[in-house]
């Protein structure tokens, strides 16, 4: 949540501001750059609640996307995460291509997600 120095290379925006507040065990991170890949600027909010629990709304274009992330230890140093991303249909798209379009951006959610791990 505080590691504003990966947030270019793995999420594509590099950080133009990021603030974190903390409240007991929870984390809000409110962050935003310049997103390369869609030529838009990015807004997140981000809660982090203590243990294990990732919510996230993201925003660039036309675009809301919501991110869950959940993880647990099984054992001393293997963790085990479940990952989701829901799009809103803000361009009132048909309800086929509103569903392919949920789905690309769930992978690519997943994509940078995954990116965390090369670190
Ligand atoms: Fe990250």
């Amino acid at each position: 949540m505080a590691d504003v120095h990966h947030l270019g290379p793995t999420h594509g925006a590099p950080c133009e501001y990021l603030e974190n507040e903390l409240q007991g065990h929870r984390v809000i991170q409110r962050q935003g750059g310049f997103f390369d890949y869609y030529q838009a600027d990015l807004k997140t909010v981000t809660w982090y609640t203590g243990p294990g629990i990732l919510l996230s709304k993201q925003q660039y274009l036309d675009q809301v996307r919501y991110e869950f992330i959940a993880n647990t230890p099984v054992e001393d140093g293997i963790s085990r995460v479940w990952h989701a991303a829901l799009s809103l249909n803000t361009g009132n798209l048909p309800e086929a291509e509103a569903r392919e379009r949920a789905h690309v951006e769930q992978a690519g959610a997943l994509e940078t997600f995954a990116a965390d791990f090369e670190i």
